[in-house]
C-alpha cells in the first residue's frame, strides 16, 4: 500500500482552490489525497506544520544549470539540490549549455540526470534555434517529444524576426510556448547595466531600456499575427510592462514573468562596481522597479521566476565589464519576494503563492497535475515558515556558486520543508517529522 503522509496543522494555501485554512493535508503515496479527514487513518508519516505555511510546491520556470559544459560553475544535481532548500519543487532548466540543448538526445540527458540526483524535478526547456545560432529553427517537434516545456534561446534574444514568426507558428502545434530574452543586440554592444543617470556617473556603457522593449513591442506583434504563446522572460521596465498590459487587453497570448532582483535592486547598486549586481537584463530605475512591482500586483505579470544563474567564483570576481551577466536566485526568492511584496502590504501569501504554483503550472501546461493540491494531484509540497529571521549566507548555499546580491542581507521568510512526489527531501527543522514504526 502507498504511503500516507499527514501534514498537521498548518496553513493551508491553494490559490488555485481559493483555499486558505487551518487544515490537515493528506498525501498517499505520490498523490495529494486531500484535506478531509480521513477517519480511523493511521499514517505512515507525519509533519507538524504549526506555524507554517503549507502550499504547493514551488515552481520556477527560469533557471540556469550549466550541465553539461560548465560543472565548474553548477550541475542538474546542485541547481535541483538548491532548488530543495529554496522551496521550489519543480524548475525548467534553460538550454543555453555548453553544448546547448537543441536535440532530443539533449533533453533526455537532462531529464536523466536529474532523476539521478533525485532532487527537484527538473522539466528542460530547449532552443528556437539550432545551436542556439539564430538562424535555423531547431526541430521543435522532436524536442517536444522528448520532453521539452518550453522553446527559448535565452541568454540570446531571437533577433530574427522571421525566425520567432516561424517559431510562433510551429509552436502552435504542440501548444508549447515561446520564452524570449527581450533585447535588441544591436543597442546593447559593451554594456554592463542600465543605460541613465547612474551608468553617465559611474562612466559605464550602458543598455538603453527601449532595447528590451523594442522586441517586446515586436514579439507581442508577432505573437498576435501567429496565434503563438509569447512568455517575455525577465520583464525589467516600466514600459515593458505598459506593452504587455495593452497586449493582454487585446487578447494577445503574451505572458510575463519578473524576478526577485529586478523589484528589490537599483542601478544605484552598480554604484560600489560589484560583479554580483550584473545581470542581464539589468537593475534598472526605482521608477521601473516601481512599475514592475505594479505589473506583478495587477496581474500584468503572470508569475515570478528566478533567473538563477550560477558562475563561478574565478569568473564572477572579475573587474565588472568582464564579468558574466548573472546572479543565484533559487535560495533567496521566498525572504525577497517577502520583503518586497508582503511586508509593504502590497500582496498577500495567497497572491503571491499563485504567481509561484498555479501560475507557472500553466505556462508550461501542467497544471492538470501541478502547481496545486486537489485531491490526484502530485504530491509535491512546500513548507514555509513564513516569519522566520535568518541571515543570508553563501557559506550555507547549495549551489555551487556564491554569486548572490545579497549576502549577509538579515531577513524573515524560509522554506523549511520541501516534498517532492510524497517524498520529503528537504528538511531543516527535523523535529518536525515523526514515522511510524
Ligand atoms: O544575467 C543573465 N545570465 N542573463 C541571461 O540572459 C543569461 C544568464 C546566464 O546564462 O548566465
Ligand atoms: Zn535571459
Amino acid at each position: 500500500m502507498a504511503k500516507l503522509t499527514l501534514i498537521r496543522g498548518g496553513r493551508v494555501i491553494d490559490p488555485s482552490q481559493n483555499l486558505d485554512e487551518m487544515v490537515d493535508l493528506w498525501l498517499e503515496g505520490n498523490r495529494v489525497l486531500g484535506t478531509e479527514p480521513i477517519p480511523g487513518a493511521v499514517p505512515d508519516r507525519t509533519i507538524d506544520a504549526t506555524g507554517l505555511i503549507v502550499c504547493p510546491g514551488l515552481i520556477d520556470v527560469h533557471v540556469h544549470l550549466r550541465e553539461p559544459g560548465n560543472e565548474e560553475d553548477e550541475t542538474i544535481a546542485t541547481g535541483a539540490d538548491a532548488a530543495l532548500a529554496g522551496g521550489w519543487t519543480t524548475i525548467v532548466s534553460m538550454p543555453n549549455t555548453r553544448p546547448p540543448i537543441d536535440t532530443p538526445a539533449a533533453v533526455e540527458f537532462v531529464i536523466l540526470q536529474a532523476k539521478r540526483a533525485g532532487k527537484a524535478i527538473v522539466l528542460p526547456s530547449a532552443c528556437v534555434s539550432k545551436n542556439r545560432a539564430g538562424e535555423e529553427l531547431a526541430e521543435l517537434g522532436k524536442l517536444y517529444e522528448a520532453g521539452a516545456v518550453a522553446f527559448t534561446d535565452d541568454g540570446a534574444p531571437i533577433s530574427h524576426a522571421g525566425l520567432m514568426r516561424r517559431a510562433l507558428e510551429y509552436s502552435r502545434m504542440f501548444d508549447v510556448p515561446i520564452f524570449q530574452h527581450c533585447q535588441v543586440n544591436e543597442l546593447t554592444a559593451g554594456a554592463v547595466m542600465n543605460e541613465g543617470d547612474v551608468s553617465l556617473r559611474l562612466g559605464l556603457i550602458g543598455m538603453p531600456p527601449v532595447a528590451e522593449e523594442i522586441m517586446v513591442a515586436r514579439d507581442i506583434m508577432l505573437a498576435e499575427l501567429t496565434g503563438g504563446h509569447v512568455h517575455i522572460q525577465h520583464l525589467s521596465t516600466a514600459r515593458s510592462v505598459e506593452l504587455v498590459r495593452e497586449g493582454k487587453a487585446r487578447g494577445v497570448r503574451v505572458s510575463a514573468e519578473a524576478c526577485p532582483h529586478h523589484i528589490s535592486l537599483t542601478d544605484e547598486n552598480l554604484a560600489k562596481f560589484d560583479s554580483n549586481f550584473k545581470m542581464n537584463p539589468p537593475l534598472r530605475t526605482a521608477r521601473d522597479v516601481e512599475a514592475v512591482i505594479q505589473g506583478i500586483v495587477d496581474g500584468t505579470i503572470d508569475l515570478i521566476a528566478t533567473d538563477h544563474a550560477p558562475h563561478s567564483p574565478e569568473k564572477k570576481n572579475r573587474e565588472l565589464d568582464q564579468a558574466p551577466f548573472g546572479i543565484l536566485g533559487l535560495e533567496t526568492m521566498l525572504p525577497i519576494v517577502r520583503q518586497t511584496l508582503i511586508e509593504p502590504a502590497l500582496m498577500t501569501w495567497p497572491e503571491v503563492i499563485a504567481k509561484l504554483t498555479i501560475e507557472p503550472a500553466k505556462l508550461i501546461r501542467v497544471e492538470q497535475y501541478k502547481g496545486h493540491l486537489k485531491p490526484g494531484a502530485e504530491a509535491s509540497v512546500t513548507l514555509i515558515d513564513p516569519d522566520r529571521a535568518w541571515t543570508i549566507d553563501v557559506a550555507d548555499f547549495r549551489s555551487k556558486s556564491i554569486n548572490t546580491p545579497y549576502q549577509g542581507w538579515s531577513v524573515q521568510g524560509r522554506a523549511v520543508a520541501t516534498i517532492v512526489c510524497g517524498e520529503v527531501r528537504y528538511l531543516l527543522d527535523p523535529h518536525r517529522e515523526t514515522m511510524m514504526a
